[in-house]
Protein backbone atom coordinates (compact mmCIF):
# COMPACT_ATOMS: atom_id res chain seq x y z
CA UNK A 1 0.00 0.00 0.00
CA UNK A 2 2.62 2.36 0.98
CA UNK A 3 4.62 1.33 -2.74
CA UNK A 4 1.21 2.95 -4.34
CA UNK A 5 1.01 5.59 -2.12
CA UNK A 6 4.57 7.00 -3.58
CA UNK A 7 3.93 6.50 -7.15
CA UNK A 8 1.25 8.73 -6.75
CA UNK A 9 3.11 11.23 -5.48
CA UNK A 10 5.43 11.99 -7.85
CA UNK A 11 3.57 11.40 -10.98
CA UNK A 12 0.68 13.25 -9.73
CA UNK A 13 2.64 16.18 -9.10
CA UNK A 14 5.28 16.32 -12.28
CA UNK A 15 5.81 19.77 -12.89
CA UNK A 16 3.75 20.32 -16.00
CA UNK A 17 4.99 23.97 -16.88
CA UNK A 18 8.87 25.18 -16.25
CA UNK A 19 7.55 27.70 -13.26
CA UNK A 20 6.75 24.44 -11.49
CA UNK A 21 10.45 22.71 -11.55
CA UNK A 22 12.62 24.07 -8.36
CA UNK A 23 16.29 24.23 -8.20
CA UNK A 24 17.34 24.34 -11.87
CA UNK A 25 16.96 27.67 -12.66
CA UNK A 26 19.87 28.02 -14.79
CA UNK A 27 18.68 25.34 -17.13
CA UNK A 28 14.88 26.45 -17.23
CA UNK A 29 16.05 29.91 -18.24
CA UNK A 30 18.17 29.04 -21.40
CA UNK A 31 15.41 26.56 -22.52
CA UNK A 32 12.47 28.95 -21.76
CA UNK A 33 14.09 31.19 -23.64
CA UNK A 34 15.34 28.69 -26.10
CA UNK A 35 11.53 27.73 -27.05
CA UNK A 36 10.53 31.19 -27.21
CA UNK A 37 12.83 32.16 -29.81
CA UNK A 38 12.35 28.82 -32.08
CA UNK A 39 16.41 28.38 -31.37
CA UNK A 40 15.54 24.92 -29.81
CA UNK A 41 18.31 22.45 -30.32
CA UNK A 42 18.43 19.22 -31.91
CA UNK A 43 20.18 17.74 -29.33
CA UNK A 44 20.71 18.45 -25.60
CA UNK A 45 22.63 16.15 -23.16
CA UNK A 46 21.02 16.52 -19.27
CA UNK A 47 22.98 14.88 -16.81
CA UNK A 48 22.82 15.02 -12.86
CA UNK A 49 21.93 12.90 -9.98
CA UNK A 50 18.76 10.97 -10.14
CA UNK A 51 15.29 12.76 -9.08
CA UNK A 52 16.25 16.04 -9.83
CA UNK A 53 13.72 16.93 -12.93
CA UNK A 54 15.93 15.72 -15.92
CA UNK A 55 13.18 13.80 -17.32
CA UNK A 56 10.65 16.34 -16.24
CA UNK A 57 12.45 19.50 -18.28
CA UNK A 58 12.60 16.68 -21.50
CA UNK A 59 8.75 16.05 -21.04
CA UNK A 60 8.03 20.29 -21.03
CA UNK A 61 10.12 20.69 -24.35
CA UNK A 62 8.63 17.73 -25.78
CA UNK A 63 5.28 19.31 -24.94
CA UNK A 64 6.03 22.67 -25.46
CA UNK A 65 7.62 21.65 -29.17
CA UNK A 66 3.90 20.62 -30.27
CA UNK A 67 1.47 22.89 -28.41
CA UNK A 68 -1.35 25.03 -30.05
CA UNK A 69 -1.83 27.40 -27.71
CA UNK A 70 -0.43 30.86 -27.66
CA UNK A 71 2.06 30.07 -24.13
CA UNK A 72 4.04 27.25 -24.67
CA UNK A 73 3.07 24.82 -23.32
CA UNK A 74 -0.18 25.87 -22.35
CA UNK A 75 -1.26 22.75 -21.01
CA UNK A 76 -4.97 22.90 -22.28
CA UNK A 77 -4.93 22.07 -26.23
CA UNK A 78 -5.02 18.73 -26.96
CA UNK A 79 -1.85 18.12 -27.89
CA UNK A 80 -0.40 19.41 -24.52
CA UNK A 81 -3.75 17.09 -23.02
CA UNK A 82 -1.79 13.93 -24.85
CA UNK A 83 1.93 14.70 -23.65
CA UNK A 84 0.42 15.38 -19.43
CA UNK A 85 -1.82 11.89 -19.93
CA UNK A 86 1.26 10.36 -21.13
CA UNK A 87 -0.19 9.39 -24.74
CA UNK A 88 1.61 11.44 -27.03
CA UNK A 89 2.53 9.59 -30.40
CA UNK A 90 5.54 12.49 -31.08
CA UNK A 91 7.37 11.66 -27.44
CA UNK A 92 9.40 8.26 -27.71
CA UNK A 93 10.87 7.43 -24.46
CA UNK A 94 14.12 4.94 -24.88
CA UNK A 95 15.09 3.86 -21.15
CA UNK A 96 18.75 2.56 -22.62
CA UNK A 97 19.51 1.21 -18.41
CA UNK A 98 16.75 -1.78 -19.18
CA UNK A 99 18.38 -3.80 -22.29
CA UNK A 100 21.45 -1.37 -23.29
CA UNK A 101 18.79 0.11 -26.26
CA UNK A 102 19.56 -2.06 -28.73
CA UNK A 103 16.17 -2.61 -30.56
CA UNK A 104 15.05 0.72 -29.98
CA UNK A 105 18.33 2.40 -31.38
CA UNK A 106 17.38 0.19 -34.44
CA UNK A 107 14.35 1.46 -34.76
CA UNK A 108 14.92 4.83 -33.76
CA UNK A 109 16.91 4.69 -37.05
CA UNK A 110 14.61 3.62 -38.91
CA UNK A 111 11.51 5.75 -37.63
CA UNK A 112 13.23 9.51 -37.22
CA UNK A 113 12.98 9.96 -40.62
CA UNK A 114 8.77 9.47 -40.82
CA UNK A 115 7.11 12.89 -39.81
CA UNK A 116 5.81 13.16 -36.51
CA UNK A 117 2.52 12.11 -36.38
CA UNK A 118 0.42 14.61 -34.88
CA UNK A 119 2.28 17.70 -34.04
CA UNK A 120 5.48 19.38 -35.78
CA UNK A 121 8.50 17.71 -33.49
CA UNK A 122 9.14 14.37 -32.58
CA UNK A 123 11.25 14.22 -29.32
CA UNK A 124 13.14 11.29 -28.40
CA UNK A 125 13.44 11.17 -24.52
CA UNK A 126 16.88 8.53 -24.02
CA UNK A 127 17.21 8.31 -20.33
CA UNK A 128 20.72 7.03 -18.89
CA UNK A 129 22.46 6.81 -22.39
CA UNK A 130 25.42 6.05 -20.81
CA UNK A 131 24.38 2.66 -21.03
CA UNK A 132 24.01 2.08 -24.63
CA UNK A 133 25.77 -0.36 -25.96
CA UNK A 134 28.68 0.51 -28.17
CA UNK A 135 26.81 -0.26 -31.89
CA UNK A 136 23.70 1.76 -30.68
CA UNK A 137 26.07 4.32 -29.48
CA UNK A 138 27.15 4.44 -32.68
CA UNK A 139 24.39 4.56 -34.08
CA UNK A 140 22.72 7.40 -32.24
CA UNK A 141 26.11 9.24 -33.27
CA UNK A 142 24.78 8.69 -36.97
CA UNK A 143 21.59 9.97 -36.35
CA UNK A 144 22.48 12.97 -34.54
CA UNK A 145 25.10 14.10 -37.23
CA UNK A 146 22.62 15.29 -39.21
CA UNK A 147 19.08 14.65 -37.52
CA UNK A 148 15.94 15.58 -39.22
CA UNK A 149 14.71 19.03 -38.77
CA UNK A 150 11.67 17.86 -37.03
CA UNK A 151 13.49 15.42 -34.11
CA UNK A 152 14.81 16.98 -30.85
CA UNK A 153 17.02 14.51 -28.78
CA UNK A 154 17.08 14.88 -25.20
CA UNK A 155 19.87 12.42 -23.88
CA UNK A 156 19.99 11.75 -19.78
CA UNK A 157 22.95 10.12 -17.82
CA UNK A 158 22.96 9.97 -14.31
CA UNK A 159 26.85 9.44 -14.64
CA UNK A 160 28.43 12.25 -17.51
CA UNK A 161 31.71 10.65 -16.81
CA UNK A 162 30.94 7.41 -18.58
CA UNK A 163 29.34 9.34 -21.67
CA UNK A 164 31.71 9.03 -24.42
CA UNK A 165 33.24 13.12 -25.65
CA UNK A 166 31.62 12.68 -28.83
CA UNK A 167 28.72 12.92 -27.96
CA UNK A 168 29.15 15.17 -25.45
CA UNK A 169 30.68 17.37 -27.96
CA UNK A 170 26.92 16.94 -30.60
CA UNK A 171 24.99 18.07 -27.86
CA UNK A 172 24.14 20.96 -25.51
CA UNK A 173 24.58 20.29 -22.16
CA UNK A 174 22.96 21.12 -19.45
CA UNK A 175 24.07 20.05 -15.68
CA UNK A 176 21.50 19.21 -13.08
CA UNK A 177 21.89 20.26 -9.70
CA UNK A 178 20.43 18.70 -6.32
CA UNK A 179 18.31 21.05 -5.37
CA UNK A 180 18.53 22.85 -1.95
CA UNK A 181 16.98 21.95 1.21
CA UNK A 182 14.91 24.70 1.12
CA UNK A 183 13.30 23.88 -1.89
CA UNK A 184 12.96 20.55 -1.30
CA UNK A 185 10.96 21.84 1.96
CA UNK A 186 9.01 24.25 0.03
CA UNK A 187 7.63 21.68 -2.65
CA UNK A 188 7.29 18.92 0.04
CA UNK A 189 4.72 21.50 1.96
CA UNK A 190 2.45 22.58 -1.39
CA UNK A 191 2.37 18.97 -2.18
CA UNK A 192 1.33 18.25 1.70
CA UNK A 193 -1.36 21.41 1.49
CA UNK A 194 -2.54 19.84 -1.65
CA UNK A 195 -3.13 16.84 -0.06
CA UNK A 196 -4.69 18.06 3.13
CA UNK A 197 -1.83 16.39 5.19
CA UNK A 198 -0.05 19.72 7.64
CA UNK A 199 3.73 18.53 7.02
CA UNK A 200 5.28 20.26 10.44
CA UNK A 201 8.44 22.43 9.23
CA UNK A 202 10.81 20.37 11.07
CA UNK A 203 9.83 17.28 9.64
CA UNK A 204 10.05 18.88 6.16
CA UNK A 205 13.52 19.53 6.61
CA UNK A 206 14.10 15.70 8.19
CA UNK A 207 12.47 14.47 4.49
CA UNK A 208 14.54 16.70 2.69
CA UNK A 209 17.86 15.47 4.94
CA UNK A 210 16.88 11.59 3.78
CA UNK A 211 16.31 12.61 0.74
CA UNK A 212 20.20 13.73 0.29
CA UNK A 213 18.64 16.49 -2.66
CA UNK A 214 16.54 13.99 -4.30
CA UNK A 215 13.17 15.66 -4.96
CA UNK A 216 11.37 12.47 -5.95
CA UNK A 217 13.20 10.58 -3.46
CA UNK A 218 11.82 13.17 -1.20
CA UNK A 219 8.23 12.64 -2.52
CA UNK A 220 8.52 9.43 -2.39
CA UNK A 221 8.82 9.94 1.74
CA UNK A 222 6.53 11.86 1.80
CA UNK A 223 3.77 9.15 0.30
CA UNK A 224 5.33 6.65 2.77
CA UNK A 225 4.82 8.55 5.13
CA UNK A 226 1.31 10.24 4.15
CA UNK A 227 0.46 5.90 3.56
CA UNK A 228 0.64 6.02 7.46
CA UNK A 229 -0.30 9.29 8.84
CA UNK A 230 -2.13 11.58 6.35
CA UNK A 231 -3.42 14.36 8.67
CA UNK A 232 -0.74 15.22 10.26
CA UNK A 233 3.10 14.74 9.81
CA UNK A 234 5.26 15.47 12.77
CA UNK A 235 9.33 14.99 13.11
CA UNK A 236 8.63 11.72 15.13
CA UNK A 237 6.07 10.82 12.59
CA UNK A 238 9.41 11.01 10.20
CA UNK A 239 11.67 9.81 12.20
CA UNK A 240 9.54 6.53 13.28
CA UNK A 241 8.68 5.93 9.63
CA UNK A 242 12.41 6.17 8.09
CA UNK A 243 13.68 4.44 11.27
CA UNK A 244 16.06 6.67 11.98
CA UNK A 245 17.29 7.80 15.50
CA UNK A 246 15.41 10.46 17.31
CA UNK A 247 18.04 13.71 17.27
CA UNK A 248 16.50 14.93 20.26
CA UNK A 249 18.84 12.00 21.80
CA UNK A 250 21.84 12.55 19.60
CA UNK A 251 21.38 16.06 20.63
CA UNK A 252 22.06 14.96 24.40
CA UNK A 253 24.64 12.78 23.31
CA UNK A 254 26.03 16.08 21.86
CA UNK A 255 25.51 17.77 24.84
CA UNK A 256 26.98 15.34 27.26
CA UNK A 257 30.50 15.58 25.25
CA UNK A 258 30.21 18.66 25.62
CA UNK A 259 29.70 18.72 29.38
CA UNK A 260 32.67 15.52 29.32
CA UNK A 261 30.00 13.40 31.22
CA UNK A 262 31.32 9.93 30.10
CA UNK A 263 29.30 7.62 32.15
CA UNK A 264 25.91 9.35 31.08
CA UNK A 265 27.12 9.23 27.23
CA UNK A 266 27.92 5.53 27.43
CA UNK A 267 24.31 4.99 28.88
CA UNK A 268 22.81 6.86 25.88
CA UNK A 269 24.99 4.95 23.04
CA UNK A 270 23.49 1.73 24.79
CA UNK A 271 19.95 2.99 24.54
CA UNK A 272 20.38 4.15 21.27
CA UNK A 273 21.65 0.40 20.57
CA UNK A 274 18.89 -1.50 22.57
CA UNK A 275 16.17 0.30 19.99
CA UNK A 276 18.28 -1.21 17.03
CA UNK A 277 20.01 2.56 15.63
CA UNK A 278 23.23 1.61 13.87
CA UNK A 279 26.28 3.16 14.95
CA UNK A 280 26.37 5.23 11.28
CA UNK A 281 23.33 6.85 11.44
CA UNK A 282 24.62 8.34 14.98
CA UNK A 283 27.70 9.11 13.74
CA UNK A 284 26.53 10.64 10.74
CA UNK A 285 24.27 13.47 12.85
CA UNK A 286 27.12 13.76 15.46
CA UNK A 287 29.42 14.41 12.77
CA UNK A 288 27.12 17.20 11.61
CA UNK A 289 26.67 18.17 14.67
CA UNK A 290 31.03 18.78 15.29
CA UNK A 291 31.45 20.16 11.50
CA UNK A 292 28.61 23.28 12.66
CA UNK A 293 30.42 23.84 15.83
CA UNK A 294 33.70 24.19 14.27
CA UNK A 295 32.49 26.33 11.01
CA UNK A 296 30.66 28.54 13.71
CA UNK A 297 33.88 28.65 16.37
CA UNK A 298 35.95 29.99 13.20
CA UNK A 299 33.61 32.80 12.07
CA UNK A 300 29.74 32.79 13.14
CA UNK A 301 29.65 34.62 9.74
CA UNK A 302 29.87 30.78 8.26
CA UNK A 303 26.52 29.81 9.78
CA UNK A 304 25.15 30.00 6.16
CA UNK A 305 27.01 27.29 4.83
CA UNK A 306 25.69 24.97 7.29
CA UNK A 307 22.77 25.96 9.02
CA UNK A 308 20.71 24.01 6.32
CA UNK A 309 22.02 21.25 7.41
CA UNK A 310 20.53 20.78 10.54
CA UNK A 311 17.46 22.00 12.58
CA UNK A 312 16.91 25.35 14.46
CA UNK A 313 16.69 23.71 17.97
CA UNK A 314 20.04 21.65 17.07
CA UNK A 315 21.55 24.86 16.01
CA UNK A 316 20.44 26.22 19.39
CA UNK A 317 22.29 23.54 21.87
CA UNK A 318 25.65 24.26 19.46
CA UNK A 319 25.39 28.36 20.03
CA UNK A 320 24.99 27.15 23.68
CA UNK A 321 28.20 24.68 24.38
CA UNK A 322 30.34 26.28 21.62
CA UNK A 323 32.05 28.13 24.48
CA UNK A 324 32.93 24.62 25.74
CA UNK A 325 35.12 23.62 22.56
CA UNK A 326 38.38 25.23 21.62
CA UNK A 327 38.79 25.28 17.44
CA UNK A 328 41.22 22.20 17.69
CA UNK A 329 38.87 20.25 19.46
CA UNK A 330 36.57 20.54 16.91
CA UNK A 331 38.87 20.09 14.00
CA UNK A 332 39.53 17.16 15.83
CA UNK A 333 36.14 15.65 17.10
CA UNK A 334 35.65 15.66 13.37
CA UNK A 335 38.60 13.51 12.35
CA UNK A 336 37.95 11.41 15.40
CA UNK A 337 34.29 10.33 14.12
CA UNK A 338 35.75 10.08 10.78
CA UNK A 339 38.14 7.54 11.56
CA UNK A 340 35.35 5.92 13.86
CA UNK A 341 33.24 5.76 11.26
CA UNK A 342 35.60 3.61 8.94
CA UNK A 343 35.55 1.19 11.79
CA UNK A 344 32.49 -0.17 11.51
CA UNK A 345 32.48 -2.84 9.57
CA UNK A 346 35.54 -4.35 11.10
CA UNK A 347 33.93 -4.34 14.47
CA UNK A 348 32.24 -7.90 17.05
CA UNK A 349 30.52 -5.51 18.73
CA UNK A 350 28.79 -3.01 16.77
CA UNK A 351 28.67 -0.08 18.80
CA UNK A 352 31.92 -0.04 19.88
CA UNK A 353 33.76 2.56 17.43
CA UNK A 354 30.30 5.14 18.81
CA UNK A 355 31.78 4.23 22.27
CA UNK A 356 35.27 5.16 21.36
CA UNK A 357 34.48 7.94 19.44
CA UNK A 358 32.92 9.43 22.38
CA UNK A 359 35.21 8.56 25.25
CA UNK A 360 37.93 10.06 22.79
CA UNK A 361 35.94 13.33 22.28
CA UNK A 362 36.22 13.65 26.19
CA UNK A 363 38.71 12.68 27.72
CA UNK A 364 40.71 13.61 25.05
CA UNK A 365 39.57 17.10 25.11
CA UNK A 366 40.50 17.30 28.47
CA UNK A 367 43.61 16.95 27.26
CA UNK A 368 43.73 20.05 24.85
CA UNK A 369 44.45 22.78 26.37
N1 LIG B 1 13.48 20.12 -10.12
C1 LIG B 1 12.29 19.60 -9.76
N2 LIG B 1 11.26 20.42 -9.44
C2 LIG B 1 10.08 19.90 -9.05
N3 LIG B 1 9.83 18.58 -8.94
C3 LIG B 1 10.81 17.72 -9.24
C4 LIG B 1 12.08 18.19 -9.66
N4 LIG B 1 12.87 17.13 -9.87
C5 LIG B 1 12.14 16.04 -9.60
N5 LIG B 1 10.90 16.38 -9.21
C6 LIG B 1 9.86 15.44 -8.79
O1 LIG B 1 10.40 14.12 -8.89
C7 LIG B 1 9.74 13.39 -9.93
C8 LIG B 1 10.77 12.67 -10.76
O2 LIG B 1 11.60 13.58 -11.40
P1 LIG B 1 12.33 13.27 -12.80
O3 LIG B 1 12.27 14.48 -13.64
O4 LIG B 1 11.75 12.02 -13.39
O5 LIG B 1 13.82 13.00 -12.29
P2 LIG B 1 15.11 12.55 -13.13
O6 LIG B 1 16.11 13.66 -12.95
O7 LIG B 1 15.57 11.27 -12.48
O8 LIG B 1 14.71 12.35 -14.56
C9 LIG B 1 8.92 14.40 -10.70
O9 LIG B 1 7.74 13.82 -11.14
C10 LIG B 1 8.64 15.49 -9.67
O10 LIG B 1 7.52 15.16 -8.91
MG1 LIG C 1 14.59 10.50 -15.51
ZN1 LIG D 1 -0.79 23.41 -25.48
Amino acid sequence: MAESGNLVLYRKYRPKDFDEVVGQEHVVRALANALKLNRVAHAYLFSGPRGVGKTTIARIIAKSLNCAGKERPCNICDSCKQFNEGRAMDLIEIDAASNRGIDEIRELREGVRTVPTQGKFKTYIIDECHQLTKDAFNALLKTLEEPPAHAVFILATTELDKVLPTVISRTQHYVFRRPGIADICARLQKIAKKEGTALDPEGARLIAFAAEGGLRDAESILGQIMAVEDKKITRADVEEVLGIPRREGVKTLFRLIAEKNIPESLKIVQEFFDQGYESAQIMKILLQYFRNAFFLKIDPALKKYVEDEMLPDEHECIAEHLGKFAAADLSRAVNLILQNMQQFKKTPIPQLPLELAVVELIAGGQQTV
